[in-house]
């Protein structure tokens, strides 16, 4: 009898396509690191982000979260750096400061994750990061 579908094959595509796409998830457990992020165009500008790459990578958003209630909790603008510099707490005007090109850069890689966080419609981008 033929069949116009195959089975077999369609199961392991779909198992192949839910490893990969689920990768950035337990990537880190299995490998432990976080540099598996494809076609990722990181424009930084300057030397070092606000804390070690290595914290960035998988806590920029408990940092975000943390300068929000700062900001709007407390009314506290003005954070410390681990090496005494003081910046403004601000997602546009700081972080897309240095990070230009925030369609290559965060939504590149939140696109790849299928996270796409919801802060643009109150955030504005610069224009200079918006390409
Ligand atoms: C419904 C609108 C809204 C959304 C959505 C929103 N914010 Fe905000 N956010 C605000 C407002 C209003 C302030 C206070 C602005 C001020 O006082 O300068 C603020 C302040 C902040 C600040 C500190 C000041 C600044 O200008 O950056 C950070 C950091 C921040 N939000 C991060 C985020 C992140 C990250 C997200 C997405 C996960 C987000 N916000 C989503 C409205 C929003
Ligand atoms: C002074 C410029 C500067 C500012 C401000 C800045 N960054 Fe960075 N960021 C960098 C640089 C440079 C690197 C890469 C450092 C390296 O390669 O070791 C980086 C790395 C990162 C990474 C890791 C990327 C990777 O390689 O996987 C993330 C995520 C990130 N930044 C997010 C943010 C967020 C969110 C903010 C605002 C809270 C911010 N950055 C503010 C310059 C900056
Ligand atoms: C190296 C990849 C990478 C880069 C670059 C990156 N992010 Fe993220 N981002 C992530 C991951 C991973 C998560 C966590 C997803 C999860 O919690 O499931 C995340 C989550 C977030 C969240 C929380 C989302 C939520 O729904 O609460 C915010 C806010 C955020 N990122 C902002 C940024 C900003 C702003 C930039 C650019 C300056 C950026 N990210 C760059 C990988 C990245």
């Amino acid at each position: 009898m033929k069949r116009v579908y195959d089975g077999k094959k369609i199961i392991t595509g779909l198992v192949l396509f839910l490893a990969a796409f689920t990768s950035p998830f337990w990537y880190n457990t299995v490998f432990g690191t976080f540099d598996y992020v494809p076609e990722l165009k990181v424009e930084k500008n300057g030397k070092e982000c606000v804390k070690r790459t290595s914290y960035m990578k998988t806590n920029h958003m408990v940092l975000l979260r943390f300068w929000r209630d700062e900001v709007v909790r407390s009314g506290k603008r003005i954070y410390k750096k681990e090496d005494g510099t003081e910046i403004e707490m601000s997602l546009s005007g700081t972080c897309l400061k240095c990070h230009k090109n925030k369609e290559e850069f965060c939504d590149r890689c939140h696109g790849y994750l299928g996270k796409a966080p919801r802060c643009w419609s109150c955030h504005n981008v610069p224009r200079e990061a918006k390409k």
